[in-house]
């Protein structure tokens, strides 16, 4: 039987604590005076919370050097997607109340909500394709695939700016959110570049040489 470890167990009750959270605040009337907004919200944020982590998980593990957090990514990147899921779903369902006409209105008037619709299409394929058999079926191509994350963030990121009430241009209103979570998905995405990346393991390879040496020393 395969051992289960830590980052594991941390990376599943860390997905589904904060449904687990939702639902209890729910029947605990703890969501606000307006609870379908703020489960909309909290959804979101999860959604793109669990998406960085995934995208995390490449450059921290060759600059730590801790592997098994490539073997996590799946799992992170899929529980993004189940709350991007849930958060449509709450939009449907209790904001619009399945009003397909009125939701098809406002799609063409705000563009926020034609991002959030873009992003979500383009995390659909990455979801159905996350399973073992369409990895060795796509081979090559499934890692082509997987780098529309690279896309989804950023456009999740401007969907987060354009939702909240403030103007990135005049710096005012609420953007320090959105604009925190825009920060780390840009630092997120530069790791990846070759020079970035390089300049990086040769620090770490810097600091490993440095230390080996203090440690015989000693
Ligand atoms: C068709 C797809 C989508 C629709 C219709 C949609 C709808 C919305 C709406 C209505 C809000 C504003 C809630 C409010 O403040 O009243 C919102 C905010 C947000 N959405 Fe989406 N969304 C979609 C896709 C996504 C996806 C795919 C993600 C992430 C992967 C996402 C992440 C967020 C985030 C982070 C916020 C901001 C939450 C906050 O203010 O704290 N959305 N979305």
């Amino acid at each position: 039987m395969k051992k289960i470890t830590l980052l594991q167990t941390v990376v599943h009750l860390g997905g589904w604590f904060p449904l687990a959270q939702i639902v209890y605040d729910y029947f605990t009337r703890n969501l606000t005076a307006n609870p379908i907004q703020a489960i909309e919200q909290r959804t979101g944020i999860h959604a793109l919370t669990f998406l960085l982590f995934s995208l995390a998980c490449t450059p921290l593990s060759s600059i730590l050097g801790w592997h098994e957090l490539t073997r996590r990514r799946k799992a992170l990147g899929n529980y993004g997607f189940m709350y991007a899921a849930i958060h449509l779903s709450i939009f449907v369902g209790l904001d619009y109340g399945f009003n397909l006409n009125a939701i098809l209105r406002d799609v063409g008037t705000k563009a926020y909500i034609i991002l959030g619709l873009i992003a979500f299409l383009l995390l659909l394929p990455l979801a159905v394709t996350s399973f073992r058999y369409w990895m060795k079926r796509l081979g090559q191509n499934w890692k082509r695939l997987h780098r529309l994350v690279y896309i989804i963030s950023p456009l999740v990121v401007v969907h987060f700016l354009l939702s909240v009430k403030g103007d990135l241009l005049r710096l005012q209103g609420n953007i320090s959110r959105p604009m925190l979570y825009g920060f780390i998905a840009l630092i997120l995405l530069a790791l990846r570049i070759a020079p970035v990346k390089l300049t990086l393991l040769g620090l770490r390879q810097q600091l490993q040489d440095r230390f080996g040496q203090i440690v015989n020393k000693n």
